[in-house]
Parts: C-alpha cells; structure tokens; sequence
C-alpha cells in the first residue's frame, strides 16, 4: 500500500499524456493527493485531480511556491513544446524543456521533493546511428531543438542522480497514440490525426512520407510503463539519464493500411513538410532490453490492436462531442 502522505504535483496535466496520466493517478492515490498544474485558466471540472493551479512552469517562485504550499512528494514534470513547435520557437523551446527541469531538480536537492519523473524522447537521437533497433548507449547526436533539449535535460537528471542522489527517473517515449486528448505540435502526430481524419472525412493528408518508419507507443502502454518505472526498486534501476522504449514501429503506409481494415475506402496522401526532415533524422525502431531487464518492461498493443482501440474509442468521441 502507498504511504498516504505521497503529494503528486503533475505540469502539463491538461496535455496529451498528463490527461490519462492525472485519471491513473487519482485512482491509484485519491483525488485529495494529486495536485496538477497547466498554463491555461482551468477549474476543477477540466480535471480529475483534486487541485489545479494555474502555472507558468518557467515561474521558479511560483513552482517553489506550490511544491511547498501542498508538500509535494513527487513530481511528474511534463510540461515540454514538441519536437515541430520546438523547431518554430528555438529559444523559448529551450527555456521551457530545461530550465524548470533545473528548478525541480535543485528543489529535489534540497530534499523539498522526493521523486521526480521528466519525459525524454527518441529525439535524442540523431544522425551518423545506423536506424533501426537503435540501442540504449549509442552515440547521441540530435539534430533538432527538441532532440537538444532532451539530450541536455537527460544529462542534467544523471548529473543530479551521481552527484546529489537526486532520484529521478526518465523514459525516452517514441510517438504516442491517444484518443482522449489530442497531442499538439509532433512529428510523430501524423499517427494520431491519420485517425481524426479518417473517421470524419475518410481521407488524409500525411505530413510524413509514406515509408518513413517511427517507433511508436499507445498511452495505454506508455502510463503503465511510467508507472512500472516509478514504482520500481531503485536498486534496480542502471539508467539515470532516460530509458530506452521502442514500442511498436511502422510507416505511415503500413497505419493507412490497419485503418483500411476497419475503414475501406479510406484514402491517404502524401505531402511531407518540415517535419520530414524531422523524421528522417530519427530512428526507425529502438531496442529496449535494458527497461524489460531492470523493471520488466512489456506492452499490450501492437499496431492492429491500437488501430482498433482507437478506431472503437474516437467514434464514439466524436459522435458526442
Ligand atoms: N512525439 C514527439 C514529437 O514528435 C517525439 O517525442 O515531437
């Protein structure tokens, strides 16, 4: 049983992973002890957690200010610009995706937070790697702002974890698929419109050419892996900068394909833009050993069973709303 002094304090909790991340928590730890925060005006309603604060992660007074009003335990620092917003807004993407990592991480430090979780990404990876089954300890060498920002950020957690002890824990998450929230700004999204599309007008257009392969993962595996994560021993753990997870891969082709299945006369096309470049500096498929070896790694779907998961859930989504 969880100790019932554990705080949770999650940013971006009204994004794309912090949505299902909030409601997994709050079953798990009580609405009383999760405490999420987002940039927008939101109340109460816009989430499961018991507590919403408006907050400026970049806000270092403010962040200090609410870790020690509510006696934060543990943070899940989400908050981040994607890899096509980051490459828009290089200067703020860095402020954002490493400065208040810094914060958490100082404040962690000081013994004011426990635990922390950071999301990394398979951007940290980047040219001159051969591109498939790309392994834990390769050479990194990220040739976008976002893959930077990660990069640097992995570095500072493994630098705080040798040096000070800080436990922070990281997974280097491939594309991920939801239905409930939509993502905003990646390049691995074409797989999460491809299905918007494909329901309400049967066609598509894909910013990602048609055999350009990318891991992938669905949120249901990707909140179970944090969890397991988190909740690992720490003796266990042999990574301290972010763990490799490979998910599933495939092309945007090889999805069109799964959707015909369910959807026949849907149609794709193909029209890359920047985010292609993007793309092809990224790895086709990641090897994971090292996660399934230190906390048991696995995934439940693949890609016939996230198509239909997604293709049952979004139909129903967008025949209410
Ligand atoms: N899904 C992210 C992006 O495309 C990759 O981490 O930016």
């Amino acid at each position: 049983m969880e100790s019932s002094t554990e705080k949770i304090l999650i940013t971006g909790a009204l994004g794309q992973i912090g949505t299902e991340l909030t409601n997994k928590l709050v079953n798990i730890y009580g609405k009383e002890n999760i405490i999420v925060s987002g940039l927008d005006k939101a109340d109460n309603s816009q989430t499961s957690a018991g507590f919403y604060e408006r907050m400026d992660v970049t806000n270092t007074e403010l962040v200090r200010r609410i870790i020690q009003e509510y006696k934060i335990s543990t943070v899940y620092h989400l908050a981040s610009l994607l890899s096509g917003t980051s490459e828009q807004q290089p200067l703020f993407a860095w402020k954002l995706n490493v400065e208040p990592l810094i914060n958490f991480l100082e404040m962690a430090k000081e013994g004011l937070i426990q635990k922390i979780f950071w999301p990394s990404s398979i951007a940290v990876f980047g040219t001159g790697i051969p591109k498939e089954n790309v392994g834990q300890n390769v050479i990194l060498n990220p040739a976008t702002v976002y893959g930077i920002s990660k990069l640097a950020g992995e570095k500072w957690c493994e630098y705080f974890h040798h040096k000070f002890g800080v436990d922070v824990r990281s997974i280097r998450y491939p594309g991920l698929i939801s239905w409930k929230t939509p993502a905003g700004g990646g390049t691995t999204d074409y797989a999460v419109e491809i299905f918007y599309k494909a329901i309400e007008e049967k066609k598509y257009t894909s910013f990602i050419s048609e055999n350009t392969a990318m891991p992938m993962l669905y949120m249901d595996d990707a909140i179970d892996a944090t969890l397991q994560l988190m909740n690992a021993p720490k003796n266990h753990l042999s990574v301290h900068s972010s763990y490799n997870l490979g998910g599933m891969s495939f092309t945007p082709k090889q999805l069109a394909d799964e959707i015909k299945k369910h959807i026949p006369d849907f149609e794709i096309r193909y029209n890359p833009d920047f985010r292609q470049a993007i793309a092809d500096s990224w790895p086709a498929s990641i090897d994971d050993s090292v996660a399934k070896k230190d906390w048991n790694l696995n995934y439940t779907f693949g890609i016939s069973e996230m198509t239909e998961d997604m293709i049952k859930n979004l139909r129903m989504k967008l025949a209410i709303g």
